[in-house]
């Protein structure tokens, strides 16, 4: 197994003071975000954490009902799923940068329940200036796109998840990309074995996206 507690994922932590100053102002702008309508009915902007120069930086499709109250990224039954997954290959969430395609949580609600929607492209594309400054602030060197939306949100294209998952891709601008399932869908297997199979396929494609990370170092 690829053991990579030896291995820094941050080449330079928060020592870029006039980046993390950046991010920090771009958290509070994002606060305000009017991008697309979704703002109306969130709790909040959910905006991405973990250190400026983080080697890896996971990109969910958007925050869940738990992220949208506690205004944290994958701190919801998908973050549990996905912290089960890092420590499987011992990589060190705090180490990387977590975000999402999508800050704002769109939902359907049902009686008391908020069903958790897609976001359509135009959300997609209308959020995807903040990611672009993560990209540009924390400057990883893999991108992790968790799940479909992520994927073509990353790529700029449509994307069949099961054509592009596992293989490393290079963007025009050199950064790596890793495509992996959504750990909701872990979640969603009928049963334990499944999602038992799907885990470890998940841990497998976080061991590739590590192995990249220590090749382009
Ligand atoms: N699903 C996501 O894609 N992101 C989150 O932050 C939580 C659930």
């Amino acid at each position: 197994m690829t053991q990579v507690r030896d291995v820094p994922l941050s080449e330079n932590g928060a020592t870029k003071p006039r980046h993390a100053a950046r991010l920090k102002k771009l958290v509070e702008e994002a606060a305000h975000c009017e991008r697309c309508p979704l703002f109306r009915e969130a709790t909040q902007t959910v905006f991405g954490e973990g250190p400026i120069g983080a080697l890896i930086m996971f990109v969910g499709e958007q925050p869940g009902d738990q992220e949208d109250r506690v205004g944290r990224p994958f701190v919801g039954p998908a973050g549990r799923m996905l912290d089960a997954a890092l420590a499987a290959v011992g990589l060190d969430r705090g180490a990387a940068y977590v975000t999402n395609a999508v800050k704002h949580f769109k939902y359907e609600q049902r009686g008391k329940r908020r069903l958790h929607k897609h976001p359509n492209r135009g959300e997609v594309q209308a959020c995807r200036w903040w990611l672009d400054q993560e990209f540009a602030l924390v400057r990883p060197k893999l991108v992790v796109a968790l799940g479909t939306v992520a994927a073509h949100a990353i790529l700029n294209r449509p994307v069949v998840l099961a054509r592009v998952r596992g293989r490393p891709l290079t963007l025009p601008d050199g950064r790596g990309v890793l495509a992996t399932i959504h750990p909701s869908a872990i979640l969603r297997m009928p049963d334990e074995t499944m999602r038992r199979q799907a885990f470890g396929d998940f841990v497998d494609d976080l061991k590739r996206a590590v192995k990249v990370v220590k090749s382009l170092r």
